[in-house]
């Protein structure tokens, strides 16, 4: 069964391990190693932080990766990764339909997902682009979840949003 669950404080290990992976670093705008202490400060933070909603992917009770939502106004910011070990298995598509389910379901004040994308993340755009992301501006690909056809907001209008 694969499904994601709310992000605990007994998950700190698990995504300071993944946080720290050197792939996810080089795809990130703060390449640095993040220490041990930084990192549970962070998820400390994530957790009590009402506005922050973070995610593990489980597949046979396996973690597979996380996605975390940063909301502002009618839109959120996502980050998310898959464990290194599980990359090319289309986890990456399950990851992002998901959290689109959720959002629909759990969220209904977000209308789009928004993703910043680093120059050179190859992998990264082709999902985004095949699950119907569009790059807008200042490397941020974004997707109107709401079903509905209308105009965004202009805190998050672009061309194109809708697909
Ligand atoms: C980006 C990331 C989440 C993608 O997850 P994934 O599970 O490996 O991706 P998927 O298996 O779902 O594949 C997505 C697409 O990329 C393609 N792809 C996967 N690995 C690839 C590779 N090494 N080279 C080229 N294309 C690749 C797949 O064929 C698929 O293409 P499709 O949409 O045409 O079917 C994962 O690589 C990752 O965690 N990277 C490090 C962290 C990161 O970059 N996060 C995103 C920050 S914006």
């Amino acid at each position: 069964m694969v499904f994601l669950r709310e992000t605990t404080i007994k998950d700190v290990d698990l995504l300071f391990g993944w946080a720290n992976d050197s792939a996810v670093r080089e795809n990130l705008f703060t390449a640095e190693q993040i220490p041990y202490d930084e990192h549970l400060l962070w998820h400390r933070h994530v957790l009590k932080d009402e506005s922050i909603f973070q995610y593990i992917l489980v597949d046979g009770g396996v973690p597979i990766g996380q996605i975390r939502l940063n909301p502002d106004g009618e839109s959120a910011t996502m980050n998310y990764g898959i464990s290194a070990k599980r990359r090319g298995k289309a986890y990456g598509h399950l990851i992002l339909q998901l959290v689109t389910d959720e959002v629909r379901a759990n969220h209904l004040g977000i209308i789009a997902l928004k993703v910043l994308v680093k120059d050179g993340n190859v992998v990264s755009v082709k999902l985004l682009e095949s699950e119907g992301y569009r790059l807008t501006d200042l490397h941020y690909y974004l997707k109107n979840v709401s079903g509905e056809d209308g105009p965004l907001s202009s805190t998050c209008a672009i061309p194109n949003a809708n697909n």
